[in-house]
């Protein structure tokens, strides 16, 4: 497995909105393999293969607290069924919404309201159609992962002042870690 490069604001790869996966192929699944080390490396808990450069429509998770890859879940088209009009609001945060995604910060995290139950259908990586219905935190991060997909990040969730905030704080970092650091 790879550790891919992780892409952050303002890479526009992460406004696109990614295609269907037509079948989960070898590549496919190389791709799912290489999200899930990168998403482990940086400490995220899901990642979107808009994320790593690549417009398709790929997402892993992993909310367990062993993170042990034991539960760790590679879906391809995941596409929500249904979805709860009861809501729950998580504080989220996300790989590509800081100035680096190794580098993070408490001020890059906002709370963000969403459905707190929904199904969602979508392809394993043997290629099988699959639903399973999530609450809460891991409702909340397939969303979150569905709306890269889609060229949505968490901030547009929130008014424009708050946005605003993260932006500048981004800025700010990248400005204190100086040129020499890879973004
Ligand atoms: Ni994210």
């Amino acid at each position: 497995m790879t550790k891919l490069l992780v892409r952050t604001v303002p890479d526009p790869v992460l406004r696109e909105k990614a295609l269907p996966v037509l079948a989960v192929d070898a590549a496919t699944i190389t791709l799912m393999k290489d999200m899930l080390e990168t998403m482990y490396a940086d400490d995220g808990i899901g990642l979107a293969a808009n994320q790593v450069g690549v417009l398709t429509r790929v997402i892993v998770i992993d909310v367990s607290d062993s993170r042990d890859g034991n539960e760790a879940l590679m879906m391809a088209n995941p596409e929500i069924t249904w979805a709860s009009d009861e809501t729950f609001t998580y504080r989220e945060g996300c790989l590509s919404v800081r100035p680096c995604s190794s580098e993070s910060s408490a001020d890059l995290y906002a709370n963000v309201t969403r459905p707190k139950a929904i199904r969602v259908r979508y392809l394993d990586e043997k290629g099988a159609v699959r639903e399973l219905e999530a609450q809460e935190l891991f409702s909340q991060c397939i969303q979150h992962e569905i709306d890269h997909l889609d060229g949505i990040l968490f901030v547009d969730h929130l008014s424009a002042l708050k946005r605003g905030m993260i932006m500048k704080k981004i800025e700010k970092l990248r400005r204190a870690m100086g040129d020499g650091k890879p973004l």
